[in-house]
């Protein structure tokens, strides 16, 4: 079953018929298609895509679509597209202009991806945009996604796999222990540990050893607080993997 999720921002629901009129009115809006078809939808065009969009084999998977909601004022879809691979899915998302440009696309993008590689289990998430569409790609590198192709007709293909996914983390973690973001590193630190041992626990203890070799001689306070920072998010995803902190 698709659980609901929740970002900072953003409250991300099950899509159901219920959302119907949400979808169509975003639909309507040539500048929202224009990337994907070129053109507005009618209502019943709109609507025609409903059901897969609440298919239940892929509900049963933890897998489909969901509406995003931001203090109740819908901000679009976001998509996680059962594939005929079992190990894979699509990822994908569409928000109404009013919507745009606050970093939302990629709050929401986060939250599918931690949502497939941590409770579905799934071992890479790909993506295809047109070339011409600059904002859909950022949002996909700003996710670690990395490009793989381009067909003839300008579709570019985009990919990120489960040990890509474990890198990433690290790299965020370290990102927010250095500004000053102990919740944000230790939250990071709990999804690598969700990935499991395999890929948490040497990550966790190869950033701990690199942590502990920082030259603290001359510092003025901020690089060892950033140390303090990494070193009790790694204690957290230490624990949360079953490890005595300190072996
Ligand atoms: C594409 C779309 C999802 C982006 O949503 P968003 O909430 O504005 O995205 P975000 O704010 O999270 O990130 C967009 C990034 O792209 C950048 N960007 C936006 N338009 C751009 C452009 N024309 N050229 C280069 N970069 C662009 C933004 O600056 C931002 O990057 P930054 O954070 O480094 O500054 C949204 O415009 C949309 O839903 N469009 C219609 C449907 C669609 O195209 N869906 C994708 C189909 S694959």
């Amino acid at each position: 079953m698709r659980p609901t999720l929740s970002t900072d921002r953003l409250r991300l629901e099950p899509l159901a018929p219920e959302h119907a009129d949400l979808l169509s009115r975003m639909d309507a809006d040539p500048e929202v298609m224009r990337h994907v078809g070129g053109r507005a939808l009618s209502r019943e065009e709109s609507l025609s895509a409903l059901p897969r969009r609440t298919d239940p084999t892929a509900d049963e998977r933890g897998l489909g679509w969901w509406a995003g909601f931001q203090d109740d004022a819908f901000v679009g879809w976001w998509c996680l597209v059962l594939d005929e691979d079992p190990s894979t899915a699509e990822l994908g998302y569409r928000l109404p202009r009013c919507a745009w440009g606050r970093g939302l696309a990629t709050e929401g993008s986060r939250a599918m991806l931690d949502h497939g590689f941590e409770t579905v289990g799934l071992g890479s998430i790909w993506a295809e945009t047109r070339d011409a569409n600059l904002g859909s790609q950022r949002v996909l590198t700003k996710n670690a996604l990395r490009r793989v192709s381009r067909s003839d007709s300008g579709v570019v293909r985009y990919v990120v796999t489960r040990t890509e996914w474990a890198d990433f983390l690290v790299l965020e973690l370290r990102k927010d222990a250095g500004w000053e973001n102990s919740s944000g590193a230790i939250a990071e630190a709990a999804h690598l540990a969700a990935l499991g041992r395999e890929l948490a626990l040497p990550r966790l203890l190869a950033y701990r050893d690199a942590l502990d070799q920082v030259d603290l001689t001359d510092d003025a306070g901020d690089v060892s607080d950033e140390v303090w920072r990494g070193r009790t998010a790694v204690r957290h995803g230490l624990q949360l993997l079953g490890e005595h902190p300190a072996s």
